[in-house]
């Protein structure tokens, strides 16, 4: 992304340099065929076994790598890497492990981001040896999405350029496949689409909240979208938001010196006559819990606040440079959620557009409030035929699924098992949590149509979210809501998710985008 600072950002975030861009990897295709010299990579399975190429490699070695790899006591346990300098005719070679069972898309992503991180300092371009799993033609093609989001740096602010300029150009990463061709186009068609979508989410996800305004992150979408086809963005400023009587979205954004908007991208790839599937995306620039101020402890994680809105955004990025064959919108609630003389308190009561009325019992529960004329608003405007919200709503998802699932919440039994499905497919995985009739019975107000908490301990406190967003599901719309409060931020780094952002949803989104699509 390149970084444009809107006007209304304060001129010190101006002085800031902005991070460094760096190389995109080059990745090429190459017919298969039995490698005999240079720098390789090659998968061994469990107990260190050689198979297929990487067996032809190990004769042209006279059995050289086999031995490395019985006196490293190599196993070829999943994600394991050997490095080998000099072993007969190569120069350099990398054996990674693929470990037990089948070889899934999400683990040649997987091996692809070793492939590329194990070679990064090789002083020339490497032939990457892909695992045998269940498309032997195109398997190439998730192992190269796979070294790309490994590869994704958001860069430093302020690094000093200099030492930038001593870091030489990448080398190429050249993957071999017997339809070299084939995988060659499906990675600049489908595999290029979804980078640009996960790599737009990440940047927009690590971006500091004193660039990342609510303006800011609206003018980030419409430059991104700027001359795609079939894309239109809308953008309502505060007073617009003010007049549809979007009272959830404006009350959140109150107590900020920079005011909300509800950005709109629309995306027409099948006929005009198709309902959309619209992704609304929670997009809290800063979340400080307002009145209900957080402590300070990991407060500085909440400008991650907005990875829904911006997975949302990705999505519908990936689905347009793919061209996909069916429509979609994205709808992004953005504020920034702060303490100040004009913000809500706590007992206060706000109108939604849908006209039903929040008691408002926690400043800090504001996801839902934005999602609520969100939704509401993309309803009216689109009758969607699926409905999804995906948000950093709850602390207490992490609490109950930690970081390995988001939460998934519907009361649509055939809904639920389409997206645990593509959730597995693409490995950005859910876990089905409920919500029952006491959940919304817990959201009952005295003074208001919901309050936006439960009282203590009356319901699980990520249900009570999703039941309280489910408030403004309309009854013929198809409805999934997901918390994805755990898998937003990387804070360790994952082989394909590097440290920050993750952009958690964009490869989940494209999955199910395809049950839509009409060829
Ligand atoms: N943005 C937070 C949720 C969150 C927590 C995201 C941890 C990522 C990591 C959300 O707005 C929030 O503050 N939720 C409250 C809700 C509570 C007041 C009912 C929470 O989880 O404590
Ligand atoms: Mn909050
Ligand atoms: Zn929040």
């Amino acid at each position: 992304m390149k970084i444009m600072i809107a006007s209304a950002v304060s001129a010190l975030a101006m002085t800031l340099a902005l991070p460094a861009l760096a190389d995109v990897r080059p990745i090429e295709f190459e017919k298969a065929a039995r490698p005999s010299k240079g720098l390789i990579v090659l998968p061994v399975g469990t107990g260190g076994a050689l198979a297929g190429l990487a067996e032809d490699a190990d004769k042209a070695a006279n059995g050289a790598l086999s031995k490395a790899i019985s006196l490293a006591k190599f196993e070829g346990d999943a994600g394991k890497t050997l490095t080998l300098y000099g072993a007969g005719p190569f120069e350099a070679v990398l054996l990674i492990g693929t470990g037990e069972g089948a070889v899934t898309a999400t683990d040649l992503q997987i091996y692809g981001a070793h492939a590329a991180s194990g070679t990064a300092g090789w002083p020339e371009g490497a032939k990457v040896v892909v695992p045998d799993a269940r498309d032997v033609a195109l398997d190439a093609v998730p192992a190269a999405i796979g070294a790309r989001l490994g590869g994704y740096s958001f860069g430093k602010w302020g690094a000093d350029e200099s030492a930038d300029a001593e870091t030489p150009a990448p080398k190429v990463l050249t993957f071999l496949s017997p339809k070299a061709a084939d995988a060659k186009a499906a990675f600049l068609k489908d595999g290029e689409a979804l980078l640009a979508g996960v790599t737009f989410a990440r940047d927009l996800i690590s971006t500091p909240s004193n660039i990342k305004t609510p303006e800011w992150f609206a003018a980030q979408v419409q430059e991104a979208f700027a001359g795609v086809p079939g894309v239109t963005v809308t953008v309502l400023d505060e007073q617009q938001i003010a007049e549809l009587g979007m009272g959830a979205l404006y009350g959140t954004g109150q107590g900020s010196a920079r005011p909300p908007r509800l950005v709109a991208v629309d995306y027409r790839g099948g006929k005009e006559s198709d309902a959309p599937i619209a992704f609304v995306g929670k997009g809290i620039t800063f979340d400080t819990g307002g009145i209900s101020i957080k402590p300070n402890d990991g407060m500085w994680r909440m400008r991650s606040d907005m990875s829904g809105a911006a997975a949302s955004a990705g999505a519908v990025l990936t689905l347009a440079k793919r061209n996909a064959k069916m429509n979609a919108v994205a709808v992004l609630a953005l504020a920034e959620n702060m303490p100040d003389g004009n913000a809500i308190r706590p007992g206060d009561v706000l109108t939604s557009m849908s006209g039903k009325t929040i008691e408002v019992l926690n400043t800090d529960a504001e996801g839902r409030l934005v999602l609520a004329d969100g939704l509401w608003w993309v309803q009216e405007n689109y009758k969607p035929k699926l409905a999804v919200t995906i948000a950093t709503l709850t602390g207490a998802v992490v609490g109950a699924l930690g970081r390995e699932h988001a939460g998934l919440f519907t009361r649509d039994d055939a809904l639920a098992g389409t997206f645990l499905e593509a959730g597995d497919a693409v490995g950005e995985r859910l876990w089905r949590l409920p919500v029952t009739d006491a959940t919304f019975e817990a959201i009952k107000s005295d003074i208001a149509d919901v309050k936006n908490i439960s009282d203590p301990g009356a319901a699980p406190g990520a249900s009570v979210g999703a039941a309280f967003i489910m408030e403004w599901v309309q009854p013929e719309t198809p409805f999934v809501h997901l918390d994805i409060a755990g898998m937003a931020w990387e804070a360790a780094g994952r082989p394909t998710e590097p440290k920050g952002g993750v952009g958690f949803g964009v490869r989940l989104f494209d999955e199910i985008a395809r049950d839509y699509e009409s060829n």
